[in-house]
């Protein structure tokens, strides 16, 4: 029996019209904002986006020794963190389907690196001790797929865990978010770096999260896909960490 897919939202018909078009038009705001990311990123987090990558991964159980996959490594982010946890004795590789954003990681970044797709990853079953996947689950064609997938690669009680941005409870905090995200974070991603495709991937940003679907379907998709138990922690009212294990 074929499942219908779990849409992390549904079609944004400002960036693609048909559900065909939508890998295309990622790849293509994703590869030409790529140069600009990494600046973003560290004036959008005031500076915290790195710790908080790094405190989640330790969170997630990564120790010394660990094979991690991250899968939408875009410039590297969680990658360099996941390499220096797992140290010498493990491996970190990263998985990209943007040639614009593994060409930023290499300049930051020895990890392997590979060109791929979250609901088909291009590396062997049970391969892995832990999947990352930061600020990402929003571009991908189908939740449950990709949580298949994570676990095909992931060894016996190997853990996923995701980072996410989600929409808070409280309707002040819904007001702020959108006003920060929506409104400032695409204008001083434009206006700071001089372009129109910086200011373009941080609206597409913000639309997609506006549009996400709520943290309860992306913990069924989990489990739908075969992971035990999966957990969703809160920092902040808006970063959410979702964690899950595959059993032994
Ligand atoms: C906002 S960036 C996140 C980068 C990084 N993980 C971080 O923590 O900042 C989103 C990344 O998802 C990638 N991406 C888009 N579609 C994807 C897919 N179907 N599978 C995996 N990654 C995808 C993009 O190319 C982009 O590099």
């Amino acid at each position: 029996m074929t499942m219908d897919p779990v849409r992390p939202h549904p079609k944004l018909e400002r960036y693609y019209v048909r559900d065909s078009e939508r890998p295309a038009a990622v790849n293509e705001i994703f590869n030409e904002g790529a140069p600009y990311y990494e600046w973003i990123c560290r004036v959008m987090s005031f500076g915290t986006g790195a710790r908080y990558r790094k405190q989640a991964l330790i969170e997630s159980g990564l120790r010394p020794g660990m094979r991690v996959l991250d899968v939408a490594t875009g410039t590297g982010l969680v990658l360099r963190a996941a390499m220096e946890l797992s140290g010498s004795s493990g491996v970190a590789v990263g998985v990209d389907p943007s040639a614009g954003m593994l060409r930023e990681c290499r300049k930051s970044c020895a990890a392997p690196l590979l060109q791929g797709r979250g609901e088909h990853l291009p590396v062997a079953s049970e391969a892995f001790d832990l999947v990352s996947m930061g600020y990402a689950l929003r571009h991908v064609s189908d939740l449950r797929a990709m949580f298949s997938e994570y676990l095909r690669v992931l060894k016996p009680g190997g853990r996923v865990m995701l980072l996410e941005i989600t929409q808070p409870h409280s309707s002040w905090g819904r007001r702020l978010n959108r006003l920060y995200l929506r409104n400032v974070v695409p204008v001083v991603a434009g206006v700071g770096t001089g372009t129109n495709e910086a200011r373009r991937m941080m609206s597409y940003f913000w639309d997609t999260i506006e549009a996400c679907v709520p943290p309860e379907v992306i913990l069924s998709a989990l489990e739908d896909a075969g992971f035990h138990n999966p957990t969703r922690a809160v920092t902040g009212g808006v970063l959410s960490r979702y964690l899950g294990e595959k059993g032994r």
